[in-house]
């Protein structure tokens, strides 16, 4: 299968008649899948955007630009500029984020946004001394959560089988799975963050425990890890740490 990442579409004259070049070009796609779904004997699809479109032009990878924005210059923020962050660029946000893989699709992680003031005074008790002041400065603070009764959604996340029937009753591997897939979405959410702009800082500096009181009380969702979001100041960051090269972390077996 190729990688699709992104579709220029070109230039059309269709967009003075109303209609974007993305809806041209989402309507000659559709109309190629329908064909080979009627060529094909059991109607399965077996086929990348390349043999769909062909007269598209595909972009592989991402851009230079947006390998630094999400990775090689994204650090980690402890000081924020002045700038909030509107409530529909978390939508967003969660709508990217949402899409990363989880297994069976069981998307565990719960996502609370403390922006208020009232919310974030609830949130200082449970901080780590070294964590207080970047929280409470930056405009918002995620806890990052996973709901340990996910799978009474897998009747609708994951259809085709009867998911729900493998977690019932089986404590020890919905802690397992939910803590494992709500960690991986948390991670999606930071990628996704940056993709939008954003800065991030997580934490796991805090108590877990009294997050929980605090802000999950009677419910079946448990704090995973905090992450601050806004607009970082880089002229607080120190030199960026040092990572591991392949040679080290890696094994090509
Ligand atoms: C799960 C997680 C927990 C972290 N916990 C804390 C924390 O409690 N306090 C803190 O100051 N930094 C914390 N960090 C920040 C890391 O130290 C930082 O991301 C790392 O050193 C890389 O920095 P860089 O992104 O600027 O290269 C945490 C990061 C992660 C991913």
């Amino acid at each position: 299968m190729g990688k699709i990442i992104g579709i220029d579409l070109g230039t059309s004259n269709s967009e003075s008649e109303g209609r974007s070049a993305l809806e041209d070009g989402m309507d000659r796609v559709c109309e190629k899948l329908d064909q080979e779904k009627a060529a094909s004997n059991e109607g399965k699809l077996h086929m990348t955007l390349e043999t769909i479109a062909p007269d598209m032009k595909i972009n592989t990878h991402l851009s230079d630009d947006g390998l630094d924005l999400i990775f090689r210059k994204a650090r980690t923020f402890d000081a924020w500029r002045n700038r909030s962050v509107q409530d529909d660029l978390l939508r967003q946000v969660y709508d990217l984020a949402k899409m990363g893989p989880t297994s069976a699709n069981m998307c565990p992680a719960r996502f609370l946004f403390i922006v208020s003031k009232q919310a974030k005074a609830r949130l200082k008790p449970a901080l780590a001394a070294g964590n207080i002041d970047k929280t409470m400065a930056a405009p918002v603070t995620v806890i990052i959560a996973h709901d340990l009764e996910f799978y009474d959604k897998l009747p609708k996340l994951f259809p085709h089988v009867d998911a729900k029937a493998w977690f019932v009753g089986k404590p020890e591997f919905i802690r397992e799975s939910a803590f494992r897939n709500s960690t991986l979405q948390g991670a999606y959410f930071m990628i996704a963050a940056r993709a939008l702009g954003l800065d991030c800082g997580p934490m796991s500096g805090f108590d877990n425990k009294k997050v929980d009181e605090i802000f999950l009380n009677g419910t079946p969702w448990r704090s995973n890890f905090l992450c601050n979001l806004g607009y970082g100041e880089p002229a607080t960051l120190h030199p960026r740490s040092p990572r591991m090269d392949f040679k080290e972390a890696c094994r090509i077996l």
